[in-house]
């Protein structure tokens, strides 16, 4: 079969403008943080789920990679093809439909391209909440936060995006597709194909809608940014609203002082709201309760929990929002880390998860040890504390260049990632492995979880075209 006659093919299937090649499908070819850039034969924007397994069909049988494509904002390269040019991408945003809500049973049904915060807005009008929440949410669609099991800023109270999914509609590699929709929460008839493809970066099936969970909106929500002199003291702040708080705790995030710097020098307008010396804090905290009281009962709770802290030491200062335009300009100082990171050059990042109580232990051993072997490397550390996640990023300085960093990238990662490994962590929390972690999984995964995983890959892709050298080494 020819590239013609495939290109052909995919042009009957979702029509001449939706298959796009050249100039057109460059923008796709790149992802996020400029790390990869691939080539495809096409890229291809099907409309329906029938559009989408006839796609799957045609390119299988022509021997063609099939790469899924939602936003792009993936923090991996898993949603770029390779440099071969053999793959089409299939992008899902025009999968756009909110299929159902359903108030009664909390649940929503939205096609896989949906745009998350499309999603967190019709949730709104219907009067609940679709809790997921993270900095890409303006770009991020449904299937590529289903896809890495995204988690954000709101997973101490709600979950992570596999735990608010129910139920999935898939293609699969030979094109059929599972109607698996269901708004169940029990359902143990046998495996669990929800938990299989939530987190499976495209390679096991292309995933075109899901149902997922809706909750009440809170009747109040409670903000406050913290400065704080230490690591240690943030986890005992967070033991401490664990305690004080219980099931209304929603998010607790640490940031690094560097982080601030870092956001205030690039986007000058946003300005940290202490007074000079709290501002130069070591850190930083951004914490949040959802009430399902009243405003009052939440702002008792939050300052009383906060004065004893402050008390303690445990915070040196604290800044409560006092609406809600407030506590989104604390949101957005938080949010807002990755684009600085970004816009202040070349970073190592890492994505780990620990045990909480080890996490202090972790920053104090691995900020050391990286001195130590990259003397000038800075740390741009800050994460979702609540969750033991923490993004332990690094980054050039003038006494070590961008340059550097990255030809250094693997000895840097075999430092953080073996100090992570010898505590009991993980190497990705939340981001997934994409291509960038493709040798690190190898390294760190026990041989018999890679065994069994590509087990499972190979039984649903024989012939290794879904998303191939991504998370597994392709075959
Ligand atoms: P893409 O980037 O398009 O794809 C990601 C992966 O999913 C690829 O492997 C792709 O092949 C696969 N995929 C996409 N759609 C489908 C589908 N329909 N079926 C099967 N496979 C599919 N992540 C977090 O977890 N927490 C955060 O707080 C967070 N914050 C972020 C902030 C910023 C500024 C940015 C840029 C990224 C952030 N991320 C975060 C990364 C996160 O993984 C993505 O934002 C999001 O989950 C990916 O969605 P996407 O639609 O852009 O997927
Ligand atoms: C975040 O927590 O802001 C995201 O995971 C993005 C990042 O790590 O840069
Ligand atoms: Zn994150």
């Amino acid at each position: 079969v020819t590239n013609e006659t495939v290109l052909a093919e995919l042009v009957a299937i979702v029509g001449e403008p939706h298959v796009l090649v050249g100039e057109a499908a460059q923008p796709y070819l790149t992802d996020w943080r400029n790390r990869f850039t691939g080539k495809a034969l096409a890229v291809v924007r099907p409309e329906s789920t029938q559009q989408v397994a006839d796609v799957v069909r045609a390119c299988v049988e022509a021997n063609i990679p099939v790469v899924a494509q939602g936003g792009n904002t993936g923090l991996c390269g898993g949603a770029t093809p390779d440099a071969s040019g053999r793959s089409i991408v299939l992008l899902t945003t025009r999968l756009n439909r909110i299929r159902e809500i359903d108030t009664a049973n909390d649940t929503m049904t939205v096609e896989a391209g949906c745009i998350l915060q499309m999603v967190q807005e019709s949730a709104r009008e219907a009067g609940r909440l679709f809790p997921l929440s993270l900095g890409a949410e303006g770009s991020c669609t449904i299937g590529g936060n289903i896809a890495t099991n995204a988690g954000g800023t709101a997973v101490l109270r709600y979950g992570n995006m596999r735990d608010l999914t129910l139920g999935l509609e898939v293609v699969d590699a030979a094109g059929q597709v599972w109607h698996g929709l269901r708004g169940l929460r029990k359902d143990n008839t046998g495996y669990d194909l929800r938990d299989l493809y939530a987190g499976s970066e495209g390679t096991l099936g292309i995933i075109t809608a899901a149902t997922i969970k809706l909750f009440p909106q809170p009747v109040a929500r409670c903000t406050a940014m913290l400065a704080l002199p230490s690591v240690e003291a943030a986890v005992a702040l967070l033991a401490r609203a664990r305690a004080g708080f219980g099931a209304a705790l929603t998010g607790y995030e640490l940031m690094a002082g560097r982080c601030m710097q870092l956001v205030t020098h690039h986007y000058p307008h946003l300005r940290l709201p202490f007074e000079a010396a709290s501002a130069e804090a070591p850190w930083f905290g951004l914490l949040e309760i959802s009430d399902s009281e009243s405003e009052q009962h939440a702002r008792d709770r939050f300052e009383a929990v906060l004065g004893e802290a402050i008390e303690c030491g445990e915070a040196d200062d604290a800044v409560v929002a006092e609406n809600i335009t407030q506590s989104r300009a604390l949101w957005h100082l938080r949010e807002s880390i990755t684009l600085a990171e970004a816009e202040s050059g070349k970073s190592i990042k890492h994505d780990i998860s620990l045990p909480i109580s080890r996490i202090a232990e972790f920053v104090a051993l691995a900020d050391a040890r990286l001195q130590e072997r990259f003397p000038g490397v800075v740390n741009i550390t800050f994460g979702h504390l609540g969750d033991g996640n923490l993004h332990y990023n690094v980054g050039s300085s003038e006494g070590f260049s961008g340059s550097d960093l990255v030809a250094k990238q693997d000895d840097i990662y075999a430092l953080v990632h073996d100090t992570v490994s010898a505590m009991g962590g993980s190497i990705s929390a939340e981001h997934g492995i994409g291509q960038l972690k493709l040798d690190e999984l190898g390294r760190y995964k026990s041989a018999q979880e890679i065994k069994v995983m590509t087990l499972v890959k190979k039984a649903l892709d024989p012939r290794c075209l879904l998303n191939p050298g991504k998370v597994l080494q392709a075959y």
